[in-house]
């Protein structure tokens, strides 16, 4: 019974660290201090360092030795890594599974993105970013591809939050991506999906070089 009490307070810190990480509320870079974060949950320690530990297995965390956790921070290479990975899987989703792509869901989405515009929040655009990307990786239906693509879906999650200042740009880029697909002009979302993919890993790059000056 004790164990059972435990594991399930050390899943549920995993889930809301996760959470304030994928979500920069803890920043990237920033040093976690287990007692402080066992004192604002209410907990003891020891769940939370299981619970920082299984994040660092995720790629989240990173644990330096004699120092302390730190909430993951990306190097240039592995920003141009994890977007190589995106277009691996998106753009052949795209080109492959064109015609299998969810019409309603896409509909959705094109409405979702009128609501944006109406009333742009941070959260309205993250809902239609990831649904208009998973889009195209769930027309494969193929298992084991959605599998390794969320593999570096939480890393992408992360990615997308370092790029606070692009979302007005990625927005109309979105837009033209499903004005093609609903369109059926699959050359051109192909080729407007490739140049979303770069603009948004250029401009990460381009932000991290930024923070790293700062630092
Ligand atoms: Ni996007």
């Amino acid at each position: 019974m004790m164990k059972i009490m435990k594991k399930s307070i050390t899943d549920q810190l995993f889930s809301a660290l996760k959470e304030e990480i994928i979500r920069q509320s803890i920043k990237a870079g920033e040093q976690i201090n287990p007692r402080e974060i066992a004192e604002q949950y209410g907990v003891s320690v020891m769940p939370v360092r299981d619970a920082l530990t299984r994040l660092a297995s995720f790629g989240l965390v990173t644990i330096r030795p004699r120092v302390g956790f730190f909430a993951r921070e990306f190097t240039p290479t592995e920003i141009r890594e994890i977007f190589e990975v995106r277009r691996l899987h998106e753009v052949y989703c795209m080109e492959r599974y064109f015609d299998q792509i969810d019409r309603i869901e896409l509909e959705r989405i094109d409405k979702a993105m009128d609501a944006y515009e109406a009333h742009p929040t941070r959260e309205a655009f993250d809902q239609v970013d990831e649904a208009l990307h998973d889009l195209l990786i769930a027309a494969s239906e193929n298992r084991f591809l959605m599998e390794t693509y969320n593999h570096v879906k939480d890393l992408i999650i992360l990615i997308r939050h370092l790029d606070l200042g692009r979302i007005d740009y990625s927005h109309r880029e979105h837009r033209q991506i499903v004005d093609a697909m609903l369109a059926g002009k699959k050359e051109l979302a192909l080729a407007r999906l490739e140049q979303h993919l770069d603009n948004v890993r250029n401009s990460t790059l381009e932000n991290i070089g930024a923070m790293e000056g700062l630092a």
